[in-house]
């Protein structure tokens, strides 16, 4: 089965094309990720409008190089799959377009996949992952532990009430004058840094749920940043450090929860897995290692380019639907929202208006 993946849900334009054998295993025959950051750099995150047109002026182009760099024509097509959401809408609406398109003139089934079914599906393209197992998603638009079940059965276990955590750490350099992205930025400063100078709050911990809250930690870093005045390298550092470190220990004590949770409903997970933008992160990896330890599971991170956003992740996802014969109409909407267990609803103190939740 060869299945072309689009994803233009935030600021990558991407395409890739992927193989998946019947025994279900998957091979990427190519994996083209244009990142806008530079368009979006100046402005100290990402602008619907910008990222919209810039989808528009990229994606057949991206489309032509996935396709030439996996040798197929469009005629050799099992389907076509695009990410139909959630994410920023102008994007969301330039990439199912396309793939419908693209599906209509050659005659090729459509699978309008949704982008978080896309992350929790990719680590069973590069390794046999029976389910169930626990996903841990953290990227700067999602934060969610999620029991993945089986293709399309999903529940979640836990979210973030407030900031997603890889919002936190951008906002969080911002705020301390680094460039953004700003999570690799945090990580870097952090490693020169002594994370016991501040005491910053850990928040939930404890609470038997395994929801998360960032955004009283991302004050009272502001709050310190502020009562010390202009900022010498060595704060920023122990800032930044201080910051990951309260991140870790509740993302720990979450994690903790969110695996019991599990236990309790589903039995024994096959493996913590781990994705989104945030799992690149070194000190969150250790962190999420010694998680999986305690609670006698296996970790599990796909490589750093599958786990941020790109056109493998949602090929994958299109061609395990499409192996079960899920396939969408040409009336697939684009969706801002959509959530990935349609029986769960926003958490107590949701108060944002985020497409992730
Ligand atoms: O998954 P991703 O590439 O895109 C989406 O948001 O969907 O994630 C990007 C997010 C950004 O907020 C970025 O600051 C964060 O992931 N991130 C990190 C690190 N690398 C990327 N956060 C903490 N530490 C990192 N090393
Ligand atoms: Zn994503």
């Amino acid at each position: 089965m060869l299945v072309l993946g689009i994803e233009t849900t935030c600021d990558e334009t991407a395409a890739a094309v992927i193989e998946r054998q019947p025994d279900g295993s998957g091979k990427i025959l190519s994996n083209i990720v244009h990142s806008q950051i530079e368009d979006h750099a100046p402005y100290g995150g990402v602008v619907p409008e910008i990222a919209a047109r810039a989808h528009i002026d990229l994606l057949d182009g991206i489309i032509r190089r996935a396709m030439t760099e996996a040798g197929i024509g469009f005629a050799d097509l099992s389907g076509v799959a695009a990410a139909a959401g959630p994410g920023l809408i102008g994007g969301v609406i330039v990439g199912l377009t396309t793939a419908k398109a693209i599906a209509m003139v050659h005659a090729t089934p459509l699978v309008a996949v949704n982008h978080l079914e896309a992350h929790a599906l990719t680590p069973r393209l590069t390794a046999p992952l029976p389910f169930p197992y626990c996903l841990f998603l953290a990227s700067g638009g999602h934060t969610q532990i999620v029991a993945v079940l089986g293709v399309g059965d999903y529940v979640r276990l836990g979210t973030t009430v407030d900031d997603a955590m890889g919002e936190a750490f951008d906002k969080v350099a911002k705020m301390l004058g680094l460039p953004y992205p700003g999570g690799p930025q945090v990580e870097r400063a952090a490693a020169l840094g002594d994370p016991k100078r501040f005491a910053f709050p850990r928040p939930m911990l404890g609470r038997p749920d395994a929801n998360f809250s960032l955004s009283g930690l991302k004050t009272a870093v502001r709050n310190e940043a502020s009562r010390l005045g202009p900022l010498r390298p060595r704060d920023i550092s122990d800032l930044c450090a201080g910051f990951q470190a309260a991140v870790l220990e509740a993302t720990a004590d979450r994690l903790r929860v969110g695996l019991l949770l599990f236990r309790e409903r589903f039995g024994a997970p096959s493996a913590l897995v781990a994705a989104g933008g945030v799992a690149s992160n070194q000190a969150i990896r250790g962190a999420l290692q010694a998680v999986a330890a305690k609670a006698q599971t296996t970790l599990m991170i796909p490589p750093p380019a599958l786990c941020t956003d790109n056109g493998a992740m949602i090929a994958w996802a299109g061609a395990e639907r499409l192996a079960l014969g899920l396939t969408d109409t040409m009336e697939a909407p684009p969706r801002a929202r959509w959530l990935l267990d349609a029986n769960t609803t926003a958490p107590a103190g949701y108060g944002k208006t985020r497409a992730a939740y």
